[in-house]
């Protein structure tokens, strides 16, 4: 049962139905403060990560040879996004940033968990709502637009590119620790026949 302070979006599945179909299965933490003192830990976690999972790329099972450098370089890109964005936007007391990924014969499920304060829930939710119902071509033109119009910080287009790009299937999992934060479950489904 989903208990009241949950939100579920989109594609996010509870990794333990996954169970039996797991291939291997890593977990790293790390914290959001360790992130933006030194920006270059994203791209150094996410090039590790992308590195590790690109040597299964023979198990995989996509019906042709999965490519290792073009799996690896994939996962780097989205993994990036992932690691920055929780970098980035990490607003509660909690700075733990949780990073889960699930090999899979017909793909990788990647997940990291970072927390918010609890009244900016309500905006990231709007905003993922929009990604998941909409047309991603069609937003992220309208998006485009809309930047060039504004000097706002972020572009927003960090998780409709990875689905335009690599047909990534986003699901987010909201779920309120304590008064002051928020956990957040970022969750990115690669299929291996999109690489
Ligand atoms: N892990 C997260 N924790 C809290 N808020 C987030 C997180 N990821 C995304 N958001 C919110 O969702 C918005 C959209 O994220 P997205 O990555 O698509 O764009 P961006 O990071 O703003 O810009 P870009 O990725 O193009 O630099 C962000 O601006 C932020 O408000
Ligand atoms: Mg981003």
């Amino acid at each position: 049962m989903t208990a009241p302070d949950t939100i579920r979006l989109g594609d996010w599945q509870d990794p333990s139905t996954l169970v039996g179909q797991i291939l291997s299965r890593q977990t790293m933490i790390l914290t959001a403060g360790q992130l933006v003192s030194a920006w270059r830990r994203c791209s150094l976690s996410s090039d590790f990560w992308a590195r590790y999972a690109s040597l299964f790329s023979k198990r995989f099972d996509a019906g042709h040879p999965v490519q290792r450098e073009a799996l690896e370089s994939a996962v780097s890109y989205l993994l990036n996004e992932l690691f920055e964005n929780c970098a980035k936007f990490s607003s509660a007391s909690i700075d733990t940033v949780k990073y889960e990924s699930w090999v899979m014969p017909g793909g990788i499920v990647i997940q990291l968990t970072n927390h918010i304060l609890p009244e900016k829930q309500a905006g990231f939710v709007e905003l993922m709502k929009e990604l998941l119902d909409g047309d991603p071509d069609e937003l992220y033109f309208r998006k485009l637009e809309q930047n060039a119009e504004s000097d706002q910080a972020g572009s927003g287009l960090g998780y409709l590119s990875l689905m335009k790009d690599y047909n990534i299937r986003f699901g987010f999992r909201f779920y309120k620790l304590d008064d002051r934060s928020t956990a957040v479950d970022v969750q990115a489904h690669i299929n291996i026949k999109e690489i």
